[in-house]
């Protein structure tokens, strides 16, 4: 596999042409942004944790019947993907209540809701991401109705896939943000699942095991970073 001309560079990826026109190959870089790119930094070996990381639950995702567009490693930070046609959507799943939510309800972090809450957002830095409703997603044509609700649903799933490998790691999945996108007709998962879009706390300690020690200067970033990717390999290694 080749990797071709820069296609696009996000705030935490760069994406490649390959010799395959159906597949780009995905670099994960160490920059790390926050509150809209406000703040700026980077988190030693970032990269190598999200790619790898998000490699394993994509993985998983898969076996449980959902579709990725991961196909392999393809190095430390890399990774071979489909190429998909962005819902310019973000799909936000709550088990209990931090960041925006808690802002938004005033109600405490930590705040334990009694089923998941699922939120979709409209992806456009200009407007800051503006929370929206499937009756948005159709009226303004960004998806259809079917694909809005599809996203959901499968954001659902994906929670349970999740938790259940985590809480063996001794984390509790707070959080998570996922994007999809479409190809020949078929939606897939797009991409990373990682620290970067996941909160995770430690099921014990309580200890912040994600971007929020980046994005509140906690500390022991990249500790923590690498402290979730080891727990993780080590649940599915044993199963
Ligand atoms: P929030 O509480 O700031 O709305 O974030 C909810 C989850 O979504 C949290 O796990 C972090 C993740 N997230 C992203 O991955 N990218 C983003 O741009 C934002 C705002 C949140």
């Amino acid at each position: 596999m080749e990797k071709l001309a820069l296609k696009y560079e996000g705030k935490a990826k760069k994406v490649y042409e390959t010799d395959e026109k159906d597949y780009f190959w995905v670099a994960y870089k160490d920059d790390a942004t926050a509150f809209n790119g406000e703040k700026k930094g980077q988190i030693a070996d970032k990269g190598e944790v999200n790619n790898q990381l998000s490699a394993l639950f994509f993985a998983e995702i898969e076996k449980a019947g959902i579709p990725t567009h991961f196909v392999r490693l393809l190095g430390q930070r890399d990774m071979l993907v489909r190429r998909l046609e962005m819902v310019p959507l973000e799909v936000v799943v709550r088990n209990i209540v931090a960041g925006s939510l808690s802002k938004r309800l005033g109600v405490e972090e930590g705040f334990v809701l009694s089923q998941p809450v699922v939120e979709l957002y409209y992806k456009d830095d200009a407007l800051g991401d503006p929370m929206v409703n499937e009756s948005h997603v159709a009226a303004m044509g960004w998806a259809k109705l079917e694909v809005a609700r599809e996203i959901q649903t499968w954001g659902l799933k994906i929670n349970e896939i999740l938790r259940n490998i985590l809480v063996k790691a001794g984390i509790d999945l707070i959080d998570f943000k996922l994007e999809f996108g479409i190809s020949n007709g078929q939606l897939f998962l797009g991409d990373e699942i990682s620290p970067d879009t996941c909160r995770y706390w430690d099921i014990k300690t309580r200890e912040k095991l994600d971007k929020d020690r980046f994005r509140r200067d906690l500390g022991q970033v990249e500790e923590a970073y690498q402290e979730v990717f080891r727990r993780v390999k080590e649940v599915l290694a044993s199963v």
